[in-house]
């Protein structure tokens, strides 16, 4: 699946109003691996994410994917580019069914075999899923909306996967659900991005990681590394 394609962030900066939230950050995600984004609230985890999709488009810097400069383009280019987003919130469609929101990642495939072909794969990684194609997204399960969002990710046969804290407000149970299917997902060939609060999962399932303080990037290391590294423990355990 993967054509290794890596992100680069070069001194990004962005901000909502005046003030710049994320300062001068630099991050690359390698091909084929799990790279994460750990800070704590409002450290601009969710901000580089949408600067990366040009939601909140930088105010300088450069995001290239692979040699294409993607600084700024339009989201639909950006998720026809190949990188899929699996937002904070999860943002499933509640009046539509599960297999409805399914249908939503897909939205860039034209060829209804395709389609099919994707959602049976979803299925697979996902059973509770195909038990309830029918089902409104708005009446499943908090754990099983979590799942729905990353299904309707992989509609979308992404090369990069980015995951905007997928185990918030889930149980221990579907937590560790979460975190082993994105290792699946990635033993699949997609790379990812995954913006987490949950450190000590986070740094099992990721090869490597950076902190982010205040929007400024403190650390960054292969993650055996962070787990003992004082910025990390200062972000988290204060
Ligand atoms: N739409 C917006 N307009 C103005 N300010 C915003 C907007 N979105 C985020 N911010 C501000 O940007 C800063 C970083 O927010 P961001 O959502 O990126 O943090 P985060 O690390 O994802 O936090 P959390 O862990 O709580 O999700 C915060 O101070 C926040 O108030
Ligand atoms: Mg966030």
């Amino acid at each position: 699946m993967s054509k290794n394609i890596e992100l680069r962030l070069e001194n990004i900066y962005t901000g909502y109003d005046k003030a710049d939230v994320l300062s001068d950050v630099s991050i690359t995600v390698e091909p084929g691996k799990v790279t994460c984004i750990l800070g704590s609230n409002g450290s601009g985890k969710s901000t580089l994410i949408r600067s990366i999709l040009s939601l909140t488009p930088p105010r300088a810097g450069k995001v290239w994917f692979g040699d294409r400069d993607i600084t700024g383009l339009p989201t639909h280019l950006v998720n026809r580019a190949g990188i899929a987003c699996i937002p904070e919130g999860r943002k499933v469609f509640p009046k539509m069914t599960v297999e409805e929101n399914l249908h939503v990642g897909a939205y860039q495939e034209r060829s209804a075999a395709v389609i099919r072909k994707r959602l049976q794969e979803v299925y697979e990684i996902f059973p509770r899923l195909q038990e309830r194609t029918d089902q409104l997204g708005g009446t499943m399960s908090g754990g099983e909306q979590a799942m729905l969002s990353i299904g309707r990710g992989l509609m979308a046969a992404p090369e990069l996967l980015l995951i905007d804290e997928p185990s918030l407000g889930l149980s221990p149970l579907f937590v560790k659900e979460t975190f082993n299917v994105i290792q699946r997902i990635n033993e699949m060939g997609v790379t990812v991005l995954l913006v987490e609060q949950n450190v000590h999962q986070t740094l099992a399932v990721a090869h490597y990681g950076y902190v982010l303080m205040q929007g400024r990037v403190v650390a960054q290391a292969p993650t055996e590394e962070l787990r003992n590294n004082a910025e990390v423990q200062q972000a988290y355990f204060g």
